[in-house]
């Protein structure tokens, strides 16, 4: 299984909508379907090359994993979302696609990466600590709506 990982084009950002909306990971606590992103917004972030970040990693031509960054400051960057199909998953995807950020930003002296991860989910903050993050300080999330 050959995995391809590149920088996202504007026609992928459907097959990441789409694999966002599949990632119950990405559920609010109310287990309401809201989109993380929606899909105007993937193609903004796809198109701003400068401070926001898009990779995808393909298989046979098709996009089966996603990974949004995006610069806070000059030193620090903020992983927003990384998703890799389910039956893809455990086969090194989301670290190809950390090991490409970790490349391309390299060269802009940034050093700092932080991923927020619910505290209800073991799962995905197992991948984290594997890859060499330290869970912080717990916070806890407000929000609103109006
Ligand atoms: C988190 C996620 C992106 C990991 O992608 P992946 O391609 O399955 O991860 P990898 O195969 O690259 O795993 C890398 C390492 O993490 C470990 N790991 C990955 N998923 C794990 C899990 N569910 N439980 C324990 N360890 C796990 C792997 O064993 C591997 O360890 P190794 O390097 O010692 O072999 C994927 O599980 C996913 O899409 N989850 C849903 C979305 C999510 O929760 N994203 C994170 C919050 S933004």
């Amino acid at each position: 299984m050959e995995i391809k990982i590149r920088k996202a084009k504007l026609e992928d950002a459907k097959r990441i909508f789409l694999i966002q909306k599949k990632t119950k990971e990405f559920m609010t606590s109310d287990g309401s379907k809201y989109d993380f992103f929606d899909h105007d917004e993937i193609e903004d972030w796809i198109r701003k090359r400068k401070d926001q970040i898009a990779l995808v990693a393909e298989i046979d031509s098709q996009v089966v994993g996603f990974l949004l960054a995006r610069l806070v400051t000059r030193y620090w960057c903020l992983i927003e979302a990384v998703s890799v199909e389910g039956k893809f998953r455990k086969n090194g995807i989301g670290k190809k696609l950390l090991e490409e950020l970790y490349k391309i930003l390299k060269k802009e002296d940034i050093y700092i990466y932080q991923a927020f991860v619910r505290s209800d989910l073991k799962a995905p903050q197992n991948f984290w600590k594997k890859q060499g993050f330290k869970p912080r300080k717990t916070f806890t999330w407000f929000d609103k709506r109006l």
